[in-house]
């Protein structure tokens, strides 16, 4: 059932551009100026009255949501609060009938995530799940649903769940661009049409699997791991961080990269290898300047950098390209590294990579 993989992992790992398209097959409607949310179950002047957004998760699932910030308030001009489900849950959340609360969680049983749902909904919030398990508890007790069509993720670390995930924020950040009058129809064209690219891009991604293999035998033996990146990419530093610390033990941390020099500059030495997420767009410059101070200080440095921008960085112990892509999807196509760059070192060290120790595939005690 592997399906030749060594690990479900990697099969779900490259299971990630079938998993994409399935998520957004049937949701791209009307010459692809808007999308169709099936069970949403929100009209335009539902969408319209909302004056603040929470979405709330637990780890994984909660990166997706502090991505899913910054597609909703660029493309529907909304505040978006995103918070982990066990400090939501009792710090009496300031939620109001107009209040939206997006829950996010591929399993749909997160205790925290449960508790954090009915405590909105008990407070007059609206409440929509974004969910991979049909008809979970929290799919089930929410007014509205956005469904992941991920298929089963056996591998305790995510990988498939959160980048559908994303890709579901972004199918709600344009249907709510769309309703609040922030996202005309052209623009719509052009998102939609770039996320249908997005499977594509992925498996070539894909293709850089054995040179990923090589860089993580490089640094399998370091000690920790920093992973850096501005803007929507930080949540992806956080995230490649996360996989590393799951499955393969190293001490990792994701900080977004102009916070480094606030504190964690204090650790790099020759023997730390530094992570950068450097995709085109607008903060490049500073984070090739960031990138700088760690190689003046003899840290190691991982290099992720959209294709053509290469020479803009300067020397790097290890690079790795990717396609461009526009900056809204950028997130997606960075996460594919992160992700083999943890299961390879994971495997090198000899770990059990689908069932890292202390986890549990879904979290339900609280
Ligand atoms: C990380 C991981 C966990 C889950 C978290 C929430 O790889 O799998 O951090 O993301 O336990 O689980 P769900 O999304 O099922 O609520």
């Amino acid at each position: 059932e592997k399906g030749g993989y060594r690990h479900f992992m990697l099969k779900e790992i490259y299971e990630q551009p079938r998993a994409i398209a399935d998520t957004v097959a049937s949701r791209v409607k009307d010459g692809h100026s808007d999308v169709y949310l099936e069970g949403l179950q929100l009209d335009d002047e539902q969408l319209r009255q909302f004056d603040r957004l929470y979405v709330v998760a637990c780890g994984t699932s909660w990166h997706a949501g502090l991505t899913g910030k910054f597609l909703i308030e660029k493309l529907a001009r909304v505040p978006v609060e995103v918070d982990i489900a066990s400090e939501f849950r009792y710090r009496d959340p300031l939620v109001t009938d107009r209040t939206l609360i997006i829950l996010i969680s591929q399993s749909g049983e997160t205790a925290d995530t449960l508790a954090a749902l009915r405590e909105a909904r008990g407070k007059g919030g609206k409440a929509l799940a974004i969910c991979n398990v049909v008809e979970s508890s929290i799919a089930r007790e929410s007014d509205g649903v956005i469904y992941t069509h991920a298929g089963p993720e056996i591998g305790v670390a995510s990988t498939k769940a959160f980048t559908t995930q994303l890709v579901a924020l972004y199918l709600l950040a344009l249907r709510l661009g769309r309703a609040r009058g922030t996202l005309d129809a052209q623009r719509c064209i052009e998102l939609t049409e770039a996320l249908l690219t997005l499977p594509r891009k992925i498996e070539e991604v894909l293709e850089l699997d054995e040179q990923i293999e090589a860089i993580a035998k490089t640094f399998m033996s370091a000690s920790d791991f920093l992973y850096l990146g501005r803007g929507n990419q930080y949540p992806i530093a956080l995230e490649g961080a996360l996989k590393l610390k799951e499955i393969s033990y190293i001490h990792a941390e994701g900080y977004p990269a102009g916070e480094m020099k606030h504190g964690p500059i204090a650790l790099i030495d020759e023997q730390l290898p530094v992570v950068f997420l450097c995709p085109r767009n607008e903060t490049l410059e500073k984070v090739v300047s960031n990138l700088e101070e760690v190689r003046a200080r003899d840290g190691r440095v991982i290099a992720v950098v959209t294709e053509g921008q290469e020479n803009l960085l300067g020397e790097v112990d290890a690079l790795i390209t990717v396609p461009d892509i526009i900056d809204e999807l950028a997130p997606v196509l960075m996460s594919i590294p992160m992700q083999l760059l943890a299961y390879h070192v994971a495997v090198f060290k000899g770990t059990d990579v689908d069932q890292p120790r202390n986890l549990a595939k879904s979290v339900t005690v609280e």
